[in-house]
């Protein structure tokens, strides 16, 4: 096994906290749950999210986004998009979703993540049920005639190498919690949706619809 699969920290020992997950859902009045958007550059995910959050905030829970764009500036800034930078990138992130988890909040991340098995990664390290792949469902096409950051055309003029949908691949979900047809439904309807799937799942406890918490 190599260092990295090992871990290279040794004599390290687990220090339980006494303020647990659980305690701190009850403080907050809901569940925490790691919300993956996944999809390609252009499919909506950063929006979806933040709308989602948004929604969630005025339901009075507590949130948090972590976004492919702002986090590669940060956290991730080492990283490029060879597959095994994207790979590291998405490891980093579900570690990252998970300790947001212990927190008791809903995390909501939105990263291209174009590898099923990083996805795997992800929800693996999460407790089993508390991790919802949700796939931003937009085809090429329409990500192509948005390109709201102009990166297609710089993609497709050969100026940016590995962009994905063009020269990377992107493996979409095969059994995802939930699919949003980001490309043609309105941004809305796709909030609604996920808002549902939580309330069903029991994460926030009532959805009483946009109605009752604008
Ligand atoms: S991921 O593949 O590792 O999950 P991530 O979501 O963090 O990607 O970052 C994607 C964002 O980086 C895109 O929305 C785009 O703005 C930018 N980007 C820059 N270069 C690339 C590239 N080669 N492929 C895809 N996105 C890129």
């Amino acid at each position: 096994m190599s260092d990295k699969k090992a871990g290279k920290s040794t004599n390290i020992v687990w220090h339980n906290a006494t303020i647990t997950r659980e305690l701190r859902e009850k403080q907050n009045g809901h569940k925490g749950a790691v919300l993956w958007f996944t999809g390609l550059s252009g499919s909506g995910k950063s929006t979806l999210a933040h709308a989602v959050e948004d929604r969630l905030y005025h339901m009075g829970s507590r949130t948090f986004v972590l976004d492919g764009d702002n986090v590669r500036h940060g956290l991730c800034s080492d990283l490029g998009f060879s597959d095994a930078d994207r790979t590291e990138n998405i490891r980093r992130i579900g570690e990252l979703a998970k300790l947001f988890l212990e927190s008791g909040s809903v995390v909501l991340t939105a990263f291209i993540s174009p590898f099923q098995a990083d996805r795997e990664i992800a929800r693996n390290v999460t407790p089993h049920g508390d991790f919802y792949e949700i796939f931003c469902d937009a085809s090429l096409d329409v990500c192509e005639k948005r390109d709201v950051k102009g990166l297609y055309a710089k993609a497709r003029a050969g100026e940016i190498p590995h962009f994905t949908g063009i020269s990377s691949p992107y493996e979409a979900p095969q059994s995802p919690e939930l699919v949003v047809d980001t490309g043609e439904q309105s941004l809305e309807k796709c909030v609604d949706q996920v808002i549902e799937l939580l309330a069903q799942r029991g994460v926030v406890e009532t959805y009483k619809g946009p109605a009752a918490v604008a």
